[in-house]
């Protein structure tokens, strides 16, 4: 197997890749923090120019780099791979007061399998060591037809040797359908890696957090709450979590509590479909409700990209600006043959 030096240019650091790792891999594996979100070629989050070598460009989806920037020499780094030793311009991403944690591998032995809604599975493994990252992040757990999934961490980093995870059936999904809802067991050992991913909470802000959750987007909030609540920072946090109906709200219970027990932080559920506690409708609609001015908050939006798209435009129309805001996308392989995957604006978070 042959390994290439990558120059990572304008910081000039070089590290070495083999031809079948990506460079985004290895450069997380480095701590060199290259701007990424889906892993998967989808997004363009990690969109580079190649200033010098050649890359075999992956399987970078044709709506995140189009064939022109093909031609113009711009890679996907998280699909890219080395075919020599390679110079690349990166927008080395590191922000004041947040910690990088290395992408490292890991193996999760399944601890529990459990139903928490109609589709909605939560997973417990429990790693050979424990894993460093911020909350908010996610791993990669590679399947047995040797494909990778994300799935965000649900733990605070202060239990991170039995990470949780909160997984939606896709109907015929490969890893869903074929392998977590079907033939996981526990005892099965999984492989993982990570920590991926910039979305994360930021607690050296101090504006009220606004936590916008679609379905399973609940699991980085679940892990931020937990932190906060370790940091006993003081943060106000307003939680809306958007499903169909009240059979699909999961973390109910423990959420209520969480709130009793809190004095900073409220729970309101968005039902699309029902009725709860007199309000009905999606999480965007209730937020124009209640928020007609959301400057001077921090948001922190998480779901599928149809709900992040949604929810930030009411945001947005409330008046709380990208620098505000932070996102992760539930990419899945539907959205990524429908092509309507790529932010474009470099203002736009991730
Ligand atoms: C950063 C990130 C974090 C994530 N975190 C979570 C999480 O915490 N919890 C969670 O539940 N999910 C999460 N996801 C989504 C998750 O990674 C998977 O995409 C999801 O579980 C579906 O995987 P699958 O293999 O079962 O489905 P896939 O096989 O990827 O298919 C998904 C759906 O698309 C359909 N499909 C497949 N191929 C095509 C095609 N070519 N054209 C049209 N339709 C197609 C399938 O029938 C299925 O309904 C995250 C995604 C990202 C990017
Ligand atoms: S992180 Fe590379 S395309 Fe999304």
């Amino acid at each position: 197997m042959e390994t290439y030096t990558v120059t990572v240019e304008p910081i000039g650091a070089e590290i070495e890749c083999r031809e079948d790792q990506t460079v985004l891999d290895a450069c997380l594996r480095e701590g060199i923090w290259l701007p990424h979100a889906c892993t998967h070629g989808t997004c363009g989050t990690c969109k580079a120019q190649v200033l010098d070598g050649e890359l075999d460009l992956g399987d970078a989806s044709p709506y995140a780099l189009l064939d022109s920037e093909r031609d113009e020499g711009a890679a996907l780094l998280c699909v890219a791979t080395p075919r020599s030793d390679v110079t690349i311009e990166g927008e080395v991403d590191v922000e004041a007061g947040v910690e990088v944690h290395p992408v490292r591998d890991y193996t999760g032995t399944v601890v529990g399998l459990e139903d928490i809604a109609p589709t909605v599975r939560r997973v417990r493994l429990e790693l050979d060591r424990p894993i460093p990252f911020n909350p908010g992040q996610y791993v990669q757990l590679s399947t047995p037809a040797g494909e990778t999934r994300p799935y965000s961490l649900a733990v605070a980093p202060a239990d991170a040797t039995t990470i949780e995870l909160h997984v939606k059936r896709s109907p015929d999904g490969a890893a869903t359908e074929g392998w977590i809802f079907k033939d996981l067991a526990v005892g099965d050992a999984v492989p993982v890696s990570g920590p991926y991913g910039q979305f994360f909470l930021r607690p050296a802000r101090d504006e009220p957090i606004l936590m916008l959750a679609g379905g399973t987007g609940l699991a980085p909030m679940k892990a931020m709450l937990r932190h906060i609540e370790d940091l006993d920072s003081g943060h106000e946090v307003v939680l809306y979590h958007g499903v169909p109906t009240a059979a699909d709200l999961y973390e109910h219970e423990w959420l209520q509590e969480f709130a009793a027990a809190h004095g900073w932080f409220t729970y309101r559920p968005a039902l699309s479909q029902e009725e709860f506690e007199g309000r009905t409708g999606r999480v965007p609609a209730m937020l124009a409700e209640d928020y007609p001015r959301a400057s001077g908050n921090v948001a922190y939006i998480c779901g599928s990209p149809a709900f992040v798209r949604d929810t930030m435009k009411a945001l947005m129309k409330a008046r709380l600006f990208p620098r505000d805001i932070y996102r992760e996308d539930f990419f899945d392989s539907a959205d990524r043959a429908a092509g309507s995957t790529v932010v474009r604006s470099p203002l736009i978070r991730r």
